[in-house]
């Protein structure tokens, strides 16, 4: 193809793919590609001048204003970002603006996290907020302001007596995950269409006609810098800005540093990606900017981008590519899981084949069929997810998806109770070798008996072998049994084996989360062991004693009740326990205040809220259990203490209210390492 044939199809596609995103908010490609287009027809036009025509996309910063909404001309332009993924980039751009300003001149540079959300710019008169604008095509945007004013961590007033006549302040609106996660979630519950992403999420709310609408759909903001300023206020650097932004009670990111050269920039980049996946909402990359304004008036800007920022891009978490083929996998309970199998595609940092479709009303939500081009999200080290159909791309001839009337491992009927999400294999698992294969797995897991070395491979082995049936034949395996196996060396046979052994010696708390009763996870697993004592006791427990434990409703009371009403289960256990598996039965709980008091933190109420690192929050419970310690679901004057990690919203606020204690991850480590 022709250069000029290129250009032509490069803005017909990319003025199709803006209209699909800007006004009918519904993307069909991810913002990547998008770039790549963009950025194909940028490089074709600059080798290829002739080709250039003031109606090309490169020749404006986004979409012109939808019908709907006012116009608002901005006074100064809305650029954009010039951008790059790697550290050459990154020095070669602090190279270029070292020599453009010279030697003489102090050069620091602020990073921040680039927010992917909407900008808008916010005016304020007399503190006062008159105007909220998007960004459009950079040079018009869309009035905004009475949606805008429902957002909440946008100030109506800024506060303090030093705020200029009137200032314009730009940043950029986002949609929380949290926010986004419930927002679905209602959407589902109501039958309504669900958000693509945040992102979208905050540039369809924005755009909503009803403020009210607007409302429903909770939006936060990051200020992240100054539009214009009338009333005799000079700031000498942008750090200078964000902290008086600040003082005037606009959100600006906790996340900005000042470095002064690529190395820096660098090590910023690398802490900045390590938590992007715990902050809580999205960012795409971080911007890095020259700190002084004087010499950003220096530097200027190009026809669309500023000289004096940069924009630095992670791998995107999101790429569309096409569905091949459904299967459906059995798990440890029988629960079938649909899974879609992808053209392989490098998204998130790695090449995913395939996505999770979670359970067969997902599949007819999202209705997805075969062939289909779809967008797939992996942020961190979450399963790959289907976001969304494109419809557009559907062949005429793409198959529906069914539910197998039978299992696909082991052909017992496939059923699904009513009120139930989730589809399930009728055989147990002495007839489904899924099942069978999950509940060994599972057992053997890290948080459940830990036998460290017997993996899937390996349990697959010895299932199809027929070497193991239940749970208590991995304690009679012996050497030359493991010797047999494929690439199972005399060594790894006796490290699995001394690591068996040492599974023997367990806790009642993990030896009752190993069997895989349905629904009884860790904390379950916990409250029992804590509230009986022993196995004996858990085993002869009535249905209406199990419904007496702490966190134990009906259905999960029945369920454990059904599990040792089975003689086989029952057996089970016994079989375990003469091949040596053992614990010290949990001191009982008795429920007078004085036999409490034997845990540390008996009596107090514990709230976690946001990310935390170090371990799931689930973890961070259990942990707190075992201390002693209710975990609660919300803050009152009653909580102790909360553990806040990156994206805390709402609770860390009403803790900071209402004085509670709040400890930071690290602090909260050393709580729990201090008893051990
Ligand atoms: S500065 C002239 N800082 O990224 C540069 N932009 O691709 C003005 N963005 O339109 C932008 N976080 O919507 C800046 N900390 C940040 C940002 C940020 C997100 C967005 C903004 C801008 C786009 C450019």
């Amino acid at each position: 193809m022709s250069p000029a044939d290129r250009v032509l199809e490069l803005r017909r596609l990319i003025d199709h793919y803006g209209y699909c995103y800007h006004v009918l908010d519904q993307p069909e490609i991810t913002d990547a590609e998008y770039d790549w287009l963009y950025d194909e027809l940028v490089r074709l036009e600059a080798e290829n001048p002739e080709l250039l025509i003031p109606e090309s996309p490169t020749q404006r910063v986004g979409v012109a204003p939808a019908n709907g909404f006012a116009e608002v001309i901005h006074r100064e332009a809305m650029l954009s970002l010039d951008k790059t993924t790697d550290a050459a980039g990154i020095n070669e751009w602090m190279n270029r603006t070292r020599k453009l300003v010279g030697d003489g001149a102090l050069l620091s540079f602020t990073c921040e996290p680039k927010i992917d959300g909407v900008a808008v710019a916010l005016v304020y008169e007399h503190g006062r907020l008159v105007q909220a604008a998007t960004r459009g095509d950079g040079e018009r945007g869309e009035d905004v302001t009475t949606n805008v004013r429902t957002i909440k961590t946008i100030p109506l007033h800024l506060h303090g007596d030093d705020v200029p006549a009137r200032i314009e302040i730009r940043g950029e609106v986002y949609m929380s995950h949290q926010d986004f996660e419930r927002f679905n979630q209602q959407a589902l519950a109501r039958g309504e269409r669900t958000l693509v992403n945040p992102r979208n999420g905050a540039a369809g709310s924005l755009r909503q006609l009803d403020p009210t609408l607007t409302a429903a759909r909770p939006l936060s903001m990051f200020s992240y810098s100054l539009g214009w300023v009338e009333g005799g206020w000079q700031p000498e650097s942008h750090f200078q800005v964000l902290e008086k932004l600040r003082q005037w009670r606009l959100r600006v990111s906790p996340l900005i540093e000042n470095v002064q050269d690529a190395e820096g920039a660098m090590e910023y980049l690398q802490r900045l990606e390590a938590r992007r996946d715990s902050l809580g909402y999205d960012i795409d990359g971080a911007v890095l900017k020259v700190d002084s304004l004087v010499l950003q008036r220096q530097l200027g800007a190009l026809s669309r981008t500023p000289r004096w920022a940069l924009a630095f891009k992670f791998a995107a978490e999101e790429a569309t590519t096409r569905v091949v083929g459904v299967d459906f996998q059995v798990g440890r309970t029988g629960s079938i899981t649909p899974v879609a199998r992808l053209e392989p595609v490098f998204v998130g940092g790695v090449t995913v084949s395939n996505a999770t479709l979670h359970n067969i009303d997902e599949v007819v939500r999202l209705d997805l069929r075969m062939g289909d081009t779809v967008m797939i999200r992996r942020a961190g080290d979450v399963i790959p997810q289907v976001m969304a159909v494109i419809l557009a791309k559907r062949p005429a001839d793409a198959e529906s998806i069914v539910l197998p009337a039978n299992c696909p491992v082991c052909g017992s009927t496939v059923e699904r109770a009513e009120e139930e999400a989730v589809a399930r294999c009728t055989g147990s698992a002495n007839v489904c070798m899924a099942q069978r294969k999950e509940g060994l797995r599972h057992f053997a897991s890290r948080r459940a008996m830990d036998i460290e070395g017997l993996g899937d491979k390996l349990i697959d082995a010895l299932v199809d072998g027929g070497l193991v049936r239940t749970a208590a034949d991995i304690y009679h395996l012996d050497l030359e049994t493991l010797a047999s196996l494929p690439r199972m060396a005399e060594k790894s046979g006796n490290n699995l084996l001394a690591a068996i052994e040492r599974s023997c010696q367990t806790t009642l708390q993990r030896f009752i989360f190993a069997l895989g009763i349905r629904d009884v996870g860790e904390a379950t697993a916990l409250n029992l062991a804590r509230h009986f004592g022993s196995m004996d006791a858990v085993i002869d427990a009535s249905d209406e004693t199990l419904q007496t434990v702490e966190d134990v409703g009906p259905v999960v009371a029945s369920r454990v009740f059904a599990f040792f009403s089975s003689a086989e289960n029952r057996a089970a256990v016994a079989e375990l326990r003469r091949a040596g598996v053992r614990w010290k039965d949990h001191p009982p709980l008795v429920t007078t205040s004085a036999a409490n008091h034997v845990l540390p933190l008996t009596g107090q109420t514990w709230v976690l809220t946001g990310t935390l690192e170090s371990m799931p929050r689930d973890d961070a419970k259990t942990r707190l259990e075992a201390l002693g310690a209710k975990v609660a679901g919300s803050v009152s004057a009653k909580t102790h203490t909360v553990v806040a990690g990156p994206g805390a919203g709402s609770k860390l606020a009403k803790a900071e209210s209402l004085g509670v204690q709040i400890l930071d991850e690290a602090a909260f480590l050393a709580v729990l390492n201090s008893f051990g």
